[in-house]
């Protein structure tokens, strides 16, 4: 089975090269083809990736390319792990918002928006080229703003892209954690678009846990989201936010931390990773160290940074990274060998999330297995969230519209429209501060 990664010059790819190392299974992968638009890059992960795979038999091979349709060609599955504008474009997004004195985050508010307009015409480009050069192949779509950009590849792919992301499976396995229960045989209840759902029930041996846990102070003090959004909050909302929700109940706060702070999240990740890819090009240094020490300096200061809330950064070893490689791993044996499991994942709503419509794509659990990923119906949201699902699912509409006809007063809307930002003028001035910046978003007129 041949594994094709888009961005396989990207920081993460050997979390992924280390899964498939450990799977021994039959249909397993066999073949994977790195791309990346940059040479340097693919080769640093290509030596980290040698390391890894020196004294395992039959490890899978490694091919690496910068022709896009070389890759994809004969392809059986495609991670998508792209970062257009690299992590000068993430340092940019974040540095333009908060100079207006709005949020500036990789995939929310303003700075997810900038990022959805210059990713999503190179993701449906991506997508074309899948139904030419390999239509029979699933899509697992990494890339962010994940939710959006998955919408946008279910245009041309139907649902043969499926977008996924670490953070509600960290948040389910710490949650069942705290309760005593089996992560494994815990059913979370867990809705909503990506970086913007809520776990409302986690359910063990038929019963439902949560209220215990939110009458129980100590034990919402005993794990990240708990101490984040605090103990009176959570019993108010009746359940566990997802981290990236703090954006939006303690935006004030975020904004002001985020301001104060020496250097954004983008810009610290910009110096950390040129230095881990200047290093490798020592051929006396071990790629595979320096990967892992990068690694675990990363995961350390992991969302801390821009959050004055104490709890963050503190997660234990095996929550590192959220383990965003199992969840894709998982979901390609699903697939592959038709071994029927649940993921939350990123697919089109068919229906499971009432007030949005059947295409939009929201994140909810699913059941997997050869015929692909299939959203299990939720309960309403309370109005509220329902709200905030609705509103955000606008303002991406228009990021998507705009990715499509190269509207400036588009993308305008997308901006004004967002919860976060809060006034048409500043807008404005982040479009001009935006296509000022980055050259993604020339397109814009
Ligand atoms: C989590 C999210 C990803 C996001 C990442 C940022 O894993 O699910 O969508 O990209 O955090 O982490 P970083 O180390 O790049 O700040
Ligand atoms: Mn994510």
């Amino acid at each position: 089975m041949r594994l094709t990664i888009l961005g396989g010059g990207g920081f993460r790819v050997p979390l992924v090269y280390g899964a498939l190392l450990g799977d021994r299974a039959e249909g397993r992968v066999t073949r994977v083809v790195l791309h990346d638009t940059d040479d340097g890059r693919l080769r640093a992960i290509v030596r980290v990736l040698a390391e890894q795979a020196a004294g395992v038999p039959d490890a899978p091979e490694v091919i690496s390319t910068t022709d896009l349709d070389e890759a994809l060609r004969g392809a059986d599955f495609v991670f998508s792990a792209i970062r257009v504008g690299g992590l000068e474009g993430r340092a940019h997004d974040e540095r333009v918002a908060l100079a207006e004195g709005v949020l500036g985050q990789e995939t929310v508010g303003a700075g997810g928006i900038a990022y959805g307009l210059r990713t999503v015409p190179v993701a449906v480009d991506i997508a074309r080229r899948v139904v030419r050069l390999a239509p029979d192949a699933w899509v697992i779509n990494f890339t962010n703003p994940a939710g959006l950009v998955t919408e946008a590849m279910s245009r041309h792919l139907g649902d043969r892209v499926i977008g996924i992301c670490d953070s509600p499976v960290g948040l389910g396995r710490r949650i069942a954690r705290v309760l005593g229960a089996d992560p494994g045989e815990a059913w979370i209840d867990y809705v909503g678009l990506n970086h913007l759902g809520w776990v409302r029930g986690v359910h063990v041996a038929g019963r439902d846990e949560l209220p215990r846990l939110l009458a129980d102070p100590a034990l919402l003090g005993s794990f990240e989201e708990g101490r984040l959004f605090g103990a009176d909050w959570l019993r108010s909302l009746g359940a566990i936010p997802n981290e990236y929700l703090h954006y939006y109940y303690f935006n004030r706060e975020a904004v002001r931390s985020s301001r104060r702070a020496e250097r954004t999240r983008g810009a610290f990740l910009l110096d950390q990773q040129a230095r881990f890819y200047a290093g490798t090009r020592d051929p006396g240094a071990s790629a595979l160290e320096l990967w892992n020490r990068t690694r675990a300096e990363r995961e350390a200061t992991y969302m801390a940074e821009n959050r004055e809330t104490a709890g963050a950064g503190d997660r234990e070893e095996d929550d590192l990274s959220g383990g965003y490689e199992k969840v894709a791993l998982a979901l390609m044996r699903a697939v592959a060998r038709d071994e029927r499991t649940t993921l939350i994942l990123n697919v089109r709503n068919r229906g499971a999330l009432s007030p949005l419509d059947a295409e939009a794509v929201v994140e909810v659990p699913c059941l997997v297995d050869a015929s692909g990923a299939h959203p299990v119906s939720a309960g309403p949201l309370p109005g509220h969230a329902t709200g905030l699902v609705c509103a955000v699912k606008a303002v991406e509409r228009e990021v998507l519209a705009a990715a499509e006809s190269g509207s400036r007063a588009t993308a305008l809307k997308a901006f004004a429209l967002h919860p976060l930002v809060d006034s048409v003028n500043v807008a404005r001035r982040l479009v001009d501060g935006y296509t000022a910046v980055h050259p993604g978003l020339a397109y814009l007129v």
